[in-house]
């Protein structure tokens, strides 16, 4: 083998609705990588037990992330579209990965800490153990580039620590087995098994805030559904939204630094930047000097000519919860004849008969 072959590898817990930050963030960055690579989508399930263990309805929840994927243009045809779980083999890897990685490492991480808070000896171990899952997702598939949030750079580093330690540990037992591919580390070209894999962290509205508090990441959580926009709101939802979206009471600035210590403002025309795909100068080149009044109808109406038809389209795609249990299983066989590939190989070289 010469180099890895470019793979992009991405997942989103089912745990509460879509909304516009995950659309912008996430969802529309892999629709656009499809044409560029081969491309696998993963509803991670098994993550979304690591916080909270019982949910209401998880399975509903899995089903519904998989119709936003469609919904938004994920062509499950053409690249891989499946539920975690269905892939034994990511737990299997995971386990081998709780080997490799140190305790320390997990306990730098800031989402645990965030999410295990102050009572962290209560936490489940597969809360701490998240990261290791997360990169047995990511190297089962050997994938070399993942699209994600600014928020999880942190543990496609440690994905990169855990693919270079096993790499190292094994290099020897790789070598002999003649499964290391030639691949630039640093300034050297070393072999490896696994990739290193890179993050895929761009465009102007990777971070989507609260529209109540512009320094806030826009988030399921928040209780006010103000807050953000979902994926399932229809129109006449969204344009009140925006409507009533914080904002301070100055006109729009004359230039992008301008929005600077304004965070609602850099909010809505960061959001409206992204949803129109033109830069942001663009935009304040069009809006500055106007006033909120004029800006947030247009907006408004961008928003839901851009959303609208995807809500309609996962509306029609949930009602038929047998159909997405069909393209789920049919990735899930796709996916799983590349997973039990590198098991086999994982195994021979780890020494597990
Ligand atoms: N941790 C990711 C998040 O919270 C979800 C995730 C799990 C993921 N496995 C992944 C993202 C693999 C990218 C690749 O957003």
């Amino acid at each position: 083998m010469s180099e890895f072959a470019p793979r992009v590898f991405s997942g989103v817990q089912p745990t509460g609705n879509l909304h516009l930050g995950n659309y912008l963030g996430a969802i529309r960055k892999f629709v656009a990588l499809q044409e560029s690579h081969d491309c696998l989508y993963c509803v991670v399930d098994l993550h979304s037990i690591t916080a909270q263990l019982v949910h209401e309805d998880l399975a509903g929840q899995t089903r519904s992330i998989t119709a936003a994927f469609l919904a938004a243009g994920i062509d499950a045809d053409k690249h891989i579209v499946f539920n975690q779980s269905r892939v034994p083999e990511h737990a299997e890897l995971a386990w081998i990965f709780n080997c490799v990685a140190r305790i320390g490492w997990m306990n730098r991480m800031t989402q645990f800490k965030d999410k295990a808070g102050k009572d962290r000896e209560n936490a489940s171990l597969g809360l701490l153990a998240y990261p290791s899952l997360m990169a047995a997702d990511i190297l089962l598939y050997r994938a070399t580039h993942v699209p994600v949030g600014d928020d999880q750079k942190q543990h496609l580093e440690l994905t990169r620590d855990i693919a270079q330690k096993f790499n190292n540990d094994f290099s020897a037992k790789i070598a002999a087995l003649g499964l290391g591919v030639p691949m630039q580390v640093g300034e050297e070209r070393v072999d490896g098994f696994f990739p290193l894999t890179e993050p895929l962290i761009e465009g102007p509205a990777t971070r989507v805030m609260s529209l109540k508090d512009g320094t806030k990441k826009m988030s399921k959580s928040d209780p006010s559904d103000l807050s953000r926009i979902n994926l399932t709101d229809d129109a006449d939802q969204i344009a009140r939204k925006i409507r009533k979206a914080k904002t301070d009471p100055n006109p729009l600035p004359e230039t992008v630094e301008g929005l600077k210590g304004r965070p609602e403002a850099e909010n809505l025309v960061g959001i409206f930047a992204a949803l129109a795909d033109r830069p942001r100068a663009d935009v304040i080149a069009e809006y500055g000097g106007k006033p909120f009044s004029e800006f947030k109808p247009a907006l408004a109406d961008l928003a839901v000519s851009a959303l609208a038809p995807v809500s309609t389209e996962m509306r029609r795609i949930e009602s038929d919860p047998a159909e997405i249990d069909r393209v789920l299983a049919k990735g899930g066989e796709r996916a799983r004849e590349i997973a039990l590939a590198t098991m086999k190989d994982v195994k021979a070289i780890v020494g597990l008969l």
